[in-house]
């Protein structure tokens, strides 16, 4: 069946100390939950000595979560040491990851501690952790900077005590790959029993590497691979999850018989969760959950890939759990694309149809970058159905009461193609209360598929962005809403979506009919 590379995942340790990535215990759970059902081998749920909050993430996450081994950070002291397995002691499988520097700059001016008194520590920090679990993972900082014949000192003192996992971090992301291959290399080549213990690697992406050394050094021997989701963590980040599990799975041919066990199609869904948890995007280009990971904008692209997806996609989109391959249309589009989104939109034009949306289509990304399905909408309405700006759905007036000791309740007064209605709901939040009295109002009730909301600028006063997706009857529609206020930037984009779903069924419907009549 081959061999196993283990994936830990430190999203809720490293990735959390980065700035604007922190986690409350709540959230941190919600995240591990996710982790669980991506099925990666060890979550490293925080660093249990460093603050309450983070004791408290522990502690639940070691309690609620089940599958993965459930790991606590502890620097090289008993009193870490102790404070982590007391926050583990509740979990099915545990693990200790102690660690202390190895490099001289680090043990100078950071430990001002001598080589033989960090050896020392070592000897006492892995042993004193194996008194409450036998899985025990010790890492040497600053790894990469260490001077080599120290490093094999330092790991062999750490098998001796008793470690089961060696980690070797390049925690300032110094490394080149070819170097951290044959530094891997050399470990298992000159420590003794280095095969009684896992090999591990934690890379930082400083240098924009943290995955190729990542990679290397599972070709060179290491089984357990340190990373994040989205690579978030300390300064440029982690080496992220999705790639590292990825490259192993796409090149086969390359990495021969390795394989992990994670259920990738849970990638791009925990991806997501972690960017609406932290409040922080991944950037449109971004490998494997990026928005344009799968997307294709040039004509030549777009027909390689409708008349063949491998021709410019190395991976399915499902694999990941990405929810398509989106065909961007813009001005280097061509017909064939045009036709597709058409179809997927529920139109399907005649061959006259077709050239005249073409063209006029052309006209419109000769003066905008990006074609959205709203603009397509606009301009079959335009030219065939003389309907522009429909709004079957107006929201005239709402009101919503929310606070820490209440039950958020909304109040809305609409007009449903010219009938006023009104409603009255409670939500789980402001947002969901006036959301859910809008549907109850009209007497439908859309599934929502995707709601995020951003700030568009930083400050407190900033204008937030909503963006909806939702499905009625089969069809998708999806919409915007900018405003000051959340709540009313959230209104607006549903009730876009809304609308657009409406208009968009009513037309369909009609051309279904007029279609059954034969006069198209
Ligand atoms: O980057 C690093 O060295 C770390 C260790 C604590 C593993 O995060
Ligand atoms: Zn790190």
């Amino acid at each position: 069946m081959g061999e196993k590379v283990y994936i830990f995942d430190t999203t809720l340790r490293d990735g959390e100390q980065a700035p604007g990535f922190s986690m409350t215990a709540e959230e941190k759970l919600q995240m591990a939950h996710q982790l669980a059902r991506l099925n990666v081998d060890i979550i490293e749920a925080g660093f249990a000595a460093a603050s309450k909050g983070d004791f408290e993430a522990v502690y639940r996450i070691a309690k609620e979560v089940k599958g993965p081994i459930i790991c606590s950070l502890a620097r090289a002291l008993e009193s870490d040491i102790e404070i982590a397995a007391k926050a583990l002691e509740p979990a099915e499988r545990k693990r200790i990851h102690t660690f202390i520097a190895t490099s001289p700059i680090h043990m100078q001016y950071k430990l001002r501690m001598t080589p033989e008194e960090v050896l020392e520590r070592i000897k006492r920090a892995v042993s004193f952790a194996r008194n409450f679990t036998d899985d025990v993972e010790f890492s040497c900082e600053d790894a990469t900077r260490s001077e080599r014949e120290f490093l094999y000192r330092a790991i062999e003192t750490a098998i001796k005590s008793g470690a089961t996992v060696i980690n070797i971090p390049d925690t300032v992301g110094y490394a080149i790959p070819e170097e951290f291959g044959q530094l891997i290399e050399d470990i298992m080549n000159n420590v003794p029993n280095i095969d009684k213990v896992i090999l591990s690697v934690h890379c930082h992406d400083d240098l924009g590497l943290a995955t190729a050394n990542s990679l290397i050094a599972v070709k060179h021997g290491a089984r357990q691979v340190e990373c994040t989701i989205n690579g978030i963590g300390e300064r440029a980040g982690n080496a992220a999850l999705e790639e590292v599990v990825m490259a192993l799975k796409v090149r086969k041919d390359f990495f021969g018989d390795l394989y992990t066990e994670v259920n990738t199609k849970e990638i791009y869904k925990t991806s997501r969760l972690l960017c609406r948890i932290t409040g922080n995007f991944v950037q449109p280009n971004k490998a494997i959950v990026g928005d344009n990971a799968f997307a294709h904008e040039s004509g030549i692209h777009q027909h390689g890939v409708l008349s063949h997806r491998m021709t410019y996609e190395i991976i399915n989109p499902e694999d990941v759990g990405f929810p398509m391959s989106r065909i961007v249309l813009g001005k280097h589009s061509g017909r064939h694309a045009l036709k597709k989104r058409l179809e997927e939109l529920g139109f399907k034009p005649t061959k006259e149809e077709l050239d005249k949306i073409f063209e006029k289509f052309k006209e419109l990304a000769d003066r905008k970058k990006e074609i959205y399905d709203e603009d397509l909408e606009a301009l079959i309405f335009q030219e065939f159905m003389k309907i522009e700006d429909q709004e079957p759905v107006k929201v005239l007036h709402f009101q919503v009461q929310s606070g820490d000791k209440m039950i958020p309740t909304a109040t809305v007064r609409l007009l449903f193609k010219d009938e006023e209605r009104e409603a009255t709901s409670t939500g789980n939040g402001p947002v969901d209360a006036t959301i859910k009295a809008i549907q109850k109002a009209l007497g439908l009730e859309p599934k929502l598929l995707d709601y995020s909301i951003k700030a568009l600028t930083p400050n407190t006063d900033a204008q937030a962005e909503a963006r909806v997706v939702l499905e009625l009857d089969g069809v998708k529609a999806s919409g915007r809403g900018v405003d000051t206020d959340i709540i009313k930037a959230s209104v607006k984009a549903f009730t876009d979506a809304l609308n657009r779903a409406i208009v968009r069924k009513e037309y369909i419907l009609q051309r279904e009919e007029i279609r059954e009549e034969g006069t198209v």
